[in-house]
């Protein structure tokens, strides 16, 4: 098993995973990618939906680079 930072964890198949309301799931695949960001439209099976989350963070402080014109865009320092 892997855990991915900000993303799903990796664990080799088949896989079953039972959820809250006690279903059960399997994957045969070689890896799965279990989503732990619960953003996936196939949760609990990753979609990669947790990028979409990773790029919409704002920049830490300070990180701004030459030409930042898109953080005055962002509005988070109101
Ligand atoms: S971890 Fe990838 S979509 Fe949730």
């Amino acid at each position: 098993m892997s855990v991915e930072r900000r993303g799903p964890v990796l664990v080799e198949g088949p896989v079953e995973i039972t959820l809250d309301d006690g279903t059960t799931v399997r994957s045969d695949r070689f890896m799965v990618a279990v989503c732990t960001c619960r953003r996936s439209r196939t949760y609990p099976w990753c979609d990669t939906s947790h990028r979409a989350r990773e790029r919409a963070a704002p920049p830490p402080p300070g990180a701004g680079e030459a030409g930042g014109a898109g953080e005055a865009d962002d509005g988070s320092e109101r």
